[in-house]
């Protein structure tokens, strides 16, 4: 199949990318390089069954394809508040682009959706029935209110042009590749017990999340585009865990001498984001794999490598982590 992947130099497409690629699939890669990098697909460049095209969504694109998997948006709040408007561009003009193109070669399009469409949840764990509880004027609006607008945009194109969509709500995931910059809870902790400095946790720490690793991520994904359900579908790890106790599994497996900063609470910080993945389990047979000890394994290895500091990871035995 010819399958083009926007967003594909990113953390989550070019980890799908490798996926594509080993099964034998004729792969585009479309990204502006915003949040991704070239470094992360170099090992196809030059295959004869992959091209990397330089190109921003906002415009307009004509390719002959079979299948999109559309991920193109930053995704981390210091990336996508940076040009707040051109993050609404991209979730806006540019899912249009991508649905035209969809519609035009009629190809089917799977769109990387977000668990902050559900914003600071009052129903918890998040099922896909919750409609969410979501600031359309904070500073994480061009973020949430862009993607469900794309969700909205994705359902119509469907409905009013039989465009074959599926639509993923994703999760916090992480994993190798992810930015070292990207103000993520998981990168900055790992940078800062790398570094031996103090890790930074907002509020008390209380604040629960899930992570879910990039490879079931990506089996997910794959599942939900070739299956026959639309979606939306959730797709993340429900093992929760609290801030404070990820920054302390962190610390124990890179550096027990570092020390916990606490600092106040950022605007529109969700308290709690856990996802209702019984859906994924019935329709598309798919739940994570991978325990957050292992994930956070090759993830701190990937991070000590890129930051060329030496030494091993330390094994973790504390509460709270599989
Ligand atoms: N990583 C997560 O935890 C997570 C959670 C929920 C949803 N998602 C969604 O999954 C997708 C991929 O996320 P990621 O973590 O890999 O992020 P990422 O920032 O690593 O990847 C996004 C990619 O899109 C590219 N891009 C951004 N704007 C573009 C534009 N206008 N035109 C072309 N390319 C553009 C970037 O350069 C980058 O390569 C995103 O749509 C994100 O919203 C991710």
């Amino acid at each position: 199949m010819r399958i083009l992947v926007t967003g594909g130099a990113g953390f989550i497409g070019s980890h799908l990318i490798d996926r594509l690629m080993t099964e034998g699939h004729d792969v585009i890669c479309l990204d502006n390089f915003y949040t991704g990098r070239k470094h992360n697909v170099l090992r196809w460049i030059g295959h004869p069954y992959f091209e990397l095209i330089r190109h921003d969504i906002t415009e307009p694109i004509r390719l002959e394809v079979d299948q999109i998997y559309h991920l193109a948006c930053p995704a981390s709040p210091v990336h996508y508040q940076y040009n707040p408007v051109k993050t609404i561009k991209t979730n806006v003009i540019g899912t249009l682009n991508m649905l035209g193109l969809a519609k035009r070669v009629k190809a089917r399009l799977l769109l990387a959706s977000t668990s902050e469409v559900y914003g600071d949840p009052e129903v918890h764990p998040q099922t896909e029935e919750y409609w969410g509880n979501v600031n359309t004027i904070g500073i994480r609006s061009c973020y949430d209110e862009g993607k469900r607008v794309a969700e909205t945009l994705a359902f119509d194109y469907h409905r009013q042009n039989d465009v074959e969509v599926r639509v993923a709500r994703i999760f916090n995931t992480y994993g190798p590749r992810m930015l070292e910059n990207d103000g993520r809870v998981v990168s900055n902790f790992v940078v800062q017990a790398l570094k031996g400095t103090p890790l930074t946790v907002y509020g008390a720490g209380s604040q629960t999340r899930s992570f879910c690793y990039v490879s079931d991520m990506v089996d997910g994904l794959i599942r939900l585009m070739n299956g026959s359900h639309t979606g939306p579908i959730n797709l993340g790890n429900p093992e929760e865990y609290t801030i404070l106790e990820l920054a302390q599994t962190v610390q124990k497996m890179v550096n027990p001498d570092t020390d916990i900063r606490f600092e106040p609470l950022p605007q529109d910080d969700p308290r709690r984001r856990k996802p209702d993945i019984t859906k994924a389990q019935k329709l598309l047979s798919w739940q994570p794999t991978i325990p957050l000890s292992e994930g956070l394994r090759h993830t701190i290895e990937d991070f000590r490598a890129r930051s060329g500091i030496s030494g091993s990871t330390h094994p973790v035995d504390c509460v709270g982590v599989d």
